[in-house]
């Protein structure tokens, strides 16, 4: 079946596919340019890549006030679908991670009214990062649905919670958007509930690190290359222990893209837009050539015979290394 790529609908707005993910324009995929990533972003625009992601933790407020900027210009606003989040704590002094959750109703408030400031507008959109284990659903979802009745956003989102924390939450709150990673390598969604979830409830899924945090594009092909600063270093997955025998899948689906005469890029995000209309994928670049590569990618019509050989690699192949840091992969899944 042909599946169009191009168009999903969050809440009652149809909005672009794929979306752009700012994450990377706040230095922690090594270091960024802020009057390239400004041009990035208004090229974004110009193209009609109008669906973006940010989080207040992106660079501690800085991934915010970027966006922000772009936002100001002109009529900007009115053509960009934004969707921002809290939960994740930093020290707005230092600029550092605490490296806990929080999702207590004085907080989310106070989080809320500084990501409004920054932006210079109200999200459309506003998830919960992470869930707090030590706040009710009652608490933080019963305050973001207040918050959305008075103005502040106006759709709720959650990110990376388990299935039967989402199914609780929409007891209390209507749940617009689910945020969780999906890709060739991390096919968990499918396997874990969350998939299942999402279609009975009739949630869209806006699929993060859709090119595995660029490990699937085959563009890196050791640890080494990573910048000392750029937090994949940090990774299981681009570990040195597990980097070349991650790269099995990356071969394979470099071949199959090859065939095709697109890139790994173009392929896997076409793969992930392909298994279905609810599902948007988020990649993000500090490269408006590879911005160009990425937004292309909606043109990509994969043959039954590509879904077949993908789909084969995808079941053939167990990721070595976990999707996070031993720390942070405590804040998923609950
Ligand atoms: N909810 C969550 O917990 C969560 C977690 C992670 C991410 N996110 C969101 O999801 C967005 C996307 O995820 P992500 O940034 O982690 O990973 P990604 O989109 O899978 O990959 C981004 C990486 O791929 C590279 N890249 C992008 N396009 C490329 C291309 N065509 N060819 C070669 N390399 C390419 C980028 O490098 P260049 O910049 O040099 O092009 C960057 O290093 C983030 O920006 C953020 O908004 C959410």
């Amino acid at each position: 079946m042909v599946i169009d790529l191009k168009t999903r609908t969050v809440g009652n707005v149809k909005v672009p596919s794929p979306g752009f993910g700012g994450m990377g324009l706040s230095n922690v995929y090594g270091p960024a340019n802020d009057e390239e990533s400004k041009e990035v972003l208004r090229h974004a625009i110009k193209i009609g890549c109008t669906f973006w992601d940010t989080a207040d933790i992106y660079g501690s407020g800085h991934n915010e006030e970027l966006i922000g900027a772009v936002l100001k210009e002109g009529d900007n606003r009115s053509k960009v679908f934004l969707a921002t989040k809290f939960g994740n704590v930093f020290d707005p002094v230092t600029k550092k991670s605490t490296g806990q959750v929080r999702g207590d109703a004085t907080y989310i408030r106070e989080c809320i009214d500084a990501s409004i400031k920054r932006l210079g507008t109200t999200p459309d959109l506003y998830y919960q990062h992470r869930v707090d284990p030590k706040v009710s659903l009652e608490e933080t979802f019963g305050t973001l649905e207040q918050l959305r009745k008075e103005g502040k956003f106006k759709y709720i989102g959650m990110s990376e919670p388990s299935a039967e924390t989402l199914r609780k939450a929409t007891k209390i709150a209507k749940i617009d958007a689910l945020q969780i990673e999906y890709s060739p390598w991390t096919p968990d969604i499918e396997t874990n509930g969350l998939l299942d979830a999402c279609r009975e409830l009739n949630i869209p899924i806006i699929a993060y690190s859709p090119l595995g945090r660029g490990f699937l594009t085959g563009r890196y092909k050791s640890f080494e290359e990573l910048d000392p600063s750029d937090r994949r270093r940090q990774h299981p997955r681009f570990s040195k222990e597990h980097f070349d025998s991650n790269m099995q899948i990356v071969d394979k689906l470099s071949a199959i893209a090859s065939k095709r005469n697109v890139t790994p890029a173009q392929l896997a995000l076409a793969w992930v837009a392909a298994q279905g209309t609810d599902i948007i994928p988020i990649p993000g670049t500090k490269s408006i050539a590879r911005l160009d590569e990425n937004w292309a990618s909606r043109d990509v019509a994969l043959t039954d015979e590509d879904f077949k050989e993908i789909r084969a690699a995808v079941d053939g192949f167990k990721a070595g290394g976990n999707r996070y840091p031993e720390q942070q992969m405590k804040a998923i899944g609950i």
